[in-house]
């Protein structure tokens, strides 16, 4: 099982107090660094979500850890043309599709894909062509998956925030739903990804879900690294993962 760190909220961090003054001699933390030390800490692949509102990572910082980081880049971004541009000339070896409105927190929903083939298609195929595969976060709702692989999309990543977000039966149901998509997603010939709320503390129910080849984590990992520093933070997160027995 891969574990993709995203470091997000390092940037989330640094705006906080340097957004108007990124240059200064003072800014802090540095997003590069963090993926060092994720690295270190054995991530597999390091994930950037680029917003249409530059709220957090900026398009130099995407630039600087393609350039520096010998590690596998991830790019997530709303699908739009002018971030279908930037991903076209950044070539990050992933890109990930997600839905993006200016006032959500995080990424609250997922894609959207059944329904909007036509939009989408050609940007998947824009980037393949480009050499990023393609992987779209959606909901674990089996229209979902198979519009993704009608497609073409060489990947799905499902979003556990409703897991994640629940407990009892419902944690129980949404588990349900997980397994079902992962199972067409595998059949359908798609790589199958998780993300969104992903915490050691329910790890051990997300191993029930089939065919998953790689976690996205980011808010747990920062949090963590508060009290650990991050390159502890990932490698407990990486051996965590390793109970994942599919
Ligand atoms: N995957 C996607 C597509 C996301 O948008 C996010 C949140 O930015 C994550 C994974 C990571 O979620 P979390 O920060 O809750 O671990």
């Amino acid at each position: 099982m891969h574990l993709g760190v995203n470091i997000d909220h390092v940037a989330t961090l640094r705006q906080a107090r340097y957004a108007t003054m990124l240059d200064s001699h003072n800014t802090e933390p540095s997003v590069l660094e963090a993926a060092y030390a994720a690295m270190k800490g054995g991530a597999d692949s390091i994930t950037l979500h680029v917003r249409e509102d530059r709220r957090h990572m900026q398009d130099d910082d995407a630039r600087t850890v393609r350039r520096e980081i010998p590690l596998p880049l991830n790019l997530e971004m709303g699908a739009t043309q002018a971030m279908l541009e930037f991903a076209l000339s950044l070539k990050p070896d992933y890109v990930c599709l997600v839905p993006e409105r200016r006032e959500e927190i995080t990424t609250e929903g997922g894609l959207s894909v059944a329904g909007h083939e036509a939009e989408l298609q050609p940007l998947v195929a824009a980037l393949q062509a480009n050499g990023s595969k393609v992987s779209m976060f959606i909901d674990p709702e089996p229209e979902q998956v198979k519009a993704s692989a009608a497609i073409g999309a060489a990947m799905i990543e499902l979003h556990t925030g409703r897991f994640a977000n629940t407990l009892g039966e419902e944690r129980k149901a949404e588990t349900a739903r997980l397994v079902a998509a992962a199972t067409l997603g595998h059949e359908l010939g798609l790589e199958v990804h998780a993300g969104h709320g992903i915490q050691i503390a329910n790890l051990a129910e997300l191993n029930e879900v089939p065919y998953l080849t790689e976690l996205n984590i980011g808010h747990t990992l920062i949090s963590r690294a508060i009290f650990t520093g991050l390159t502890s933070a990932v490698q407990e997160m990486k051996s965590a993962i390793e109970s994942y027995k599919w």
